[in-house]
């Protein structure tokens, strides 16, 4: 199977490019959809890696799902009949475990494998085992076969404060709530806007929930049933690769079909380091090269901070800046396997270890004291990026790579497509109605 990206690069990008819709809610309410009686339609939905994989389940279970057009799927979950995930498929997807709610609904028990995604560190699931437990609901892992078995005796409600946010991990817990005959009340959730178009949707099927800043409170309902089709927001993540795209390469790029203040910690960080930001509307914004790039310190938040999945694109546009630039990754264990490759284009880039006061508390992945870890690199810039043959490791990487590639020029390879193709819907037509050179081989 074919799974290499030929790009050409040293091409100042420029055009338009409309954003599809965001993979990470697209993951959560598909999943969602099986909370609901009768059909679902779900619009904007990116044809992607990672929603095939989803799609892939729930057919494996029984139910059906399929795109009816470009961007439109249909779900009807009336002919599950299993409640065990597929090790091998739903090993590989992180949000797999989002499938333990609309399965111990259907049958008060539900077995999947340890969740997989993207390999970012050990990124165990811990906090959302408890949360299940504080909902009522009993999980057992098996290390034996790699699986959780959980069961329930009672609809799932009660109250449950997540000692670090856990984006996924209150998505699951809104979803165990969202049919029930109590309430439920998580603190401490999370605030990112994907969570509330999973919200919106389940509120639009009958359940009430309702968010007061971190606190979310879910009177569940009796059954979900969809009244209108719902449409996904864009994608934030791939809107800001794009956006460092056209800077890097001295461009000019406007994005269209997004809600541009999904971005405004992104755009805050591009101005400091001095590129180019028109806002043309609420859905369309227009990101260009206006002179040299200077060096700026980033450290990755929870929403509404700057986000973990911007930092690798926005490394890659730093190696173009003018002196020093500081990365910190706070949210996950192993976001920088993207470094080794970019030195191998002529970046510099090294591991710094910079002081934190209570990493226990600052980090937010489970910090273990006495174990090494890599969280912060120092960028020094500008310098000329050459081609070389690369090799992606992870999604947001994989997009890094491919921009570095873009500015680079000369012919680069760069395998590990399916890894980008998990997240990015036609990446390869999209770079080229910007005028880049970039074939899948
Ligand atoms: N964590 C635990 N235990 C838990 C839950 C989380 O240790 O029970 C750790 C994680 O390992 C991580 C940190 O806590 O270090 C934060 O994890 P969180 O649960 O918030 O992240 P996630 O839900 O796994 C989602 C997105 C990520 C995105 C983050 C932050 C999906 C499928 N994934 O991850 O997206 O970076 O939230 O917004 O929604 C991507 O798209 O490339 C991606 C990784």
């Amino acid at each position: 199977m074919s799974d290499l990206f030929r790009i050409k690069g040293g091409i100042p990008l420029k055009g338009t490019i409309s954003v599809s819709g965001a993979k990470n809610v697209a993951l959560k309410v598909l999943t969602a959809s099986l909370l609901f009686e009768g059909e679902v339609i779900l619009k904007n939905i990116p044809q992607i890696g990672d929603v095939y994989g989803v799609m892939g389940l729930i057919q494996d279970l029984g139910g059906e799902v399929e795109f009816v057009e470009k961007s439109t799927v249909r779900v009807n979950s009336s002919g599950i009949n299993a409640n065990k995930l597929d090790l091998l498929v739903a090993s590989k997807i992180r949000a797999s475990f989002m499938f333990f709610a609309p399965l111990l609904h259907r049958f008060n028990e539900a077995h999947i494998p340890n969740p997989g995604g993207c390999r970012l560190g050990a990124r165990p699931i811990d906090r959302v085992v408890s949360g299940m437990e504080a909902l009522g609901v009993t999980v057992n892992y098996d290390s034996d076969t790699g699986f959780f078995h959980a069961n329930m005796n009672k609809k799932p409600q009660g109250r449950y404060r997540f000692s670090k946010v856990s984006h996924t991990g209150t998505e699951l817990l809104i979803m165990l709530g969202a049919i029930s005959d109590g309430e439920t009340i998580i603190e401490n959730a999370a605030l990112e806007p994907e969570v509330d178009d999973l919200i919106m949707l389940l509120n639009d099927g009958g359940a009430s929930i309702r968010r007061y800043n971190d606190d979310i409170i879910i009177t569940g309902a009796e059954k979900l049933v969809q009244k209108n089709p719902f449409t996904i927001r864009a994608d934030r993540n791939e809107a800001a690769t794009h956006a460092v795209l056209a800077i890097t390469t001295e461009g000019d790029i406007t994005l269209t079909n997004l809600a541009t203040n999904d971005l405004d910690a992104f755009n805050k960080q591009i101005l400091r380091a001095g590129g180019g930001i028109e806002a043309l509307s609420e859905s369309e914004i227009r990101y260009f090269y206006q002179g040299p790039l200077k060096g700026i310190d980033i450290t990755t938040e929870p929403h509404p901070g700057f986000m973990t999945d911007w930092q690798p694109p926005m490394a890659i546009m730093l190696t173009q800046a003018e002196g020093e630039s500081l990365i910190h990754e706070k949210m996950f264990e192993n976001r920088f396997s993207y470094v080794e490759e970019l030195q191998k284009v002529g970046a510099d880039i090294q591991y710094v270890t910079l002081p934190v006061d209570n990493p226990d508390t600052f980090y937010e992945f489970n910090y273990e004291p006495g174990k090494e870890y890599k969280q912060a690199i120092r960028i020094t810039g500008k310098t000329p990026l050459h081609n070389a043959v690369l090799q992606i490791s992870d999604l947001r990487a994989g997009a890094t790579l491919a921009i570095a590639a873009l500015i680079a020029p000369g012919e680069s390879i760069v395998h590990g497509a399916q890894h980008l193709e998990r997240g990015y819907e036609d990446f390869v037509e999209k770079v080229r109605s910007v005028g880049g050179t970039i074939d899948k081989a």
